[in-house]
């Protein structure tokens, strides 16, 4: 009996090693998914042996005993901010694009190549697991706020408009001490450019949800009475002096009346079309683009535009896996947006978000929430193939984590967006990829048990499983992680308070009013 079980072990691997090779062989896998393994590839290749792990081990090591900080100001500093991107989707990402170049766990993606990394507390001001306002308002203005606010301090309570008003309460953006510095800013998003991360650059609110003055004005607050985001984008201090906005949000700035070319309604009650006014106030000082379509991205002239304004969708723009010609990727922008902002020869700041990561996981979506991440990898690999590591810091982070896991022991090899293992308590398969909270939860069935994912789970919009039931998967709250390379990265080691980023950003790029490089090297 033994001896035919281990027969028939070793006759099944064999087997599986065999067929794996072929595929891999033959197939190059894309990372939408469509060829990807079925579950239960193993023995992709033979096991590494002691002379592999040693060798590469000694390599790693060299590097580490080679690397040396860059004691130099940052001239640029682009700051890329994955929203919801746990490590654990990272992790699955780094996975997801092996599968494709046939590294598989072995993977190295972009910014693992940077030379420094930190752990990051994301706790809000009044929650144990922030939102993504108040951990912008944190890891961009230096100072913690209550959940759901933007840029303002403890002394302005979510909804109070009186308190948003008192400019004593605002906390100010790194984004603010470059353009008071005289160097270029830009901000780009693949979400609504008033959504709560781009926001955290030029916006003080008490309420992120307040994007333009039909927002407030459907929840019953005097919409004349404070100005809502899209307005201080348009109008603000800080807003106004942003040279380089992309992302999606059309309908935020325009009125009600208005079709846009999409044939989309604009979504504001005061009649002001916000897109109209930034061009003419842009045109009065300087070569000045708007555009809204990928294609006029790919044709810009982007070495005679001093102001873009790109805004893809009218509401936040498509996921990677619907797609959509007319958006452009995030490296797309990611790459006019730095060469609009070197045209400053005095430096700039760019802040980048992948923020459909982080709406792919609130659906539980985990193949889309991986595309997104890939994506947003592509963007860092060109930023940091764009740039100088002798003058432009570069950090990559999350504002919070999402409850998602890569769970089961599956073979190495084994599709990351499949089926990794089996319960031993119902004896049914379940995927690598699961959840805390969300809307994949299912309910069991007529036997009592839970539903078998192996018939479903290869649809690209499958709702991984999880445990509690939840419109909307809630963020989750254990540290992120931050990688940094340029002047001044090593300042990101060890564990920070995400308030810390700013501090150390502004010292390494002279600006703001607190310690600074330049003062303390006169
Ligand atoms: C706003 O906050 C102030 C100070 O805490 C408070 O006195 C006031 O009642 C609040 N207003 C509203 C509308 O909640
Ligand atoms: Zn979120």
């Amino acid at each position: 009996m033994k001896a035919a079980l281990i027969f028939l072990i070793i006759f099944t691997t064999t087997a599986i090693y065999v067929e794996a090779r072929s595929a891999k062989e033959h197939e190059h896998h894309n990372v939408l998914g469509h060829d990807r393994p079925e579950g239960g590839i193993n023995n992709i290749r033979t096991y590494e042996d002691a002379s592999y792990w040693n060798s590469n081990m000694q390599k790693d090591l060299r590097d580490q005993l080679n690397k040396s900080p860059i004691i130099k100001q940052a001239k640029n500093i682009i700051f890329f901010l994955g929203d919801g991107t746990s490590i654990s989707t990272l992790t699955a990402a780094r996975i997801l694009k092996g599968q494709s170049t046939g590294n598989y766990e072995e993977e190295v993606m972009a910014y693992e190549n940077f030379p420094y990394s930190t752990l990051i507390k994301t706790y809000s001001l009044d929650k144990q697991v922030t939102d993504s306002a108040a951990s912008a308002t944190a890891y961009l203005t230096g100072v913690k706020g209550f959940q759901r606010t933007i840029g303002v301090d403890s002394n302005v309570p979510r909804y109070n408009c009186t308190q948003m008003l008192n400019p004593e309460y605002h906390s100010h953006s790194i984004l603010k001490n470059f353009q008071d510095a005289g160097r270029s800013t830009g901000v780009v998003t693949v979400t609504r450019v008033t959504h709560a991360s781009p926001a955290g650059n030029y916006a003080h609110t008490a309420n992120r949800d307040w994007e333009n003055d039909a927002d407030m004005n459907d929840e019953g607050y005097d919409s004349d009475a404070c100005d809502d985001v899209a307005e201080q984008l348009v109008l603000g201090d800080t807003g106004s002096k942003i040279k380089v906005i992309m992302g999606g949000g059309r309908e935020k700035f325009e009125p009600k009346d208005l079709v846009d070319p999409e044939g989309h309604h604009g979504d504001r009650d005061d009649g002001k079309n916000l897109i109209d006014t930034w061009r003419t106030e842009k045109e009065a000082l300087g070569n000045t683009e708007y555009i809204w379509h990928r294609d006029e991205l790919l044709n810009l002239d982007t070495s005679n535009t001093e102001y873009l304004m790109g805004l893809f969708d009218d509401d936040h723009m498509s996921w990677e896996i619907e797609g959509d010609e007319s958006n452009p990727s995030l490296a797309e922008m990611t790459k006019a947006a730095i060469e609009v902002l070197s045209n400053d020869d005095n430096g700039y700041y760019l802040f980048v978000e992948g923020g459909n990561i982080d709406r792919a996981h609130h659906q539980n979506e985990a193949h889309a929430a991986m595309l997104e991440a890939l994506a947003f990898e592509e963007a860092i690999a060109l930023a940091d193939s764009m740039t100088s590591v002798e003058d432009t810091l570069i950090i990559v982070t999350a504002d919070h984590s999402h409850s998602f896991v890569i769970n089961g022991y599956a073979d190495r090899g084994t599709d990351i967006l499949g089926i990794g293992d089996q319960s031993d308590i119902d004896g049914l398969p379940f995927t690598t990829l699961l959840y805390a909270n969300g809307p994949g939860y299912s309910k069991k069935n007529n036997n009592g048990q839970r539903p078998d994912p192996t018939p479903v789970y290869n649809n690209p919009h499958y709702k991984y499983d999880s445990a509690v039931p939840m419109d909307s998967a809630h963020h989750a709250g254990e540290d992120v992680i931050l990688y940094a390379r340029g002047p001044h990265a090593h300042l990101f080691t060890g564990i920070h308070e995400n308030a810390y980023i700013p501090h150390a950003l502004r010292y390494a790029a002279c600006v703001g009013d607190g310690l600074q490089f330049c003062d303390a090297n006169k």
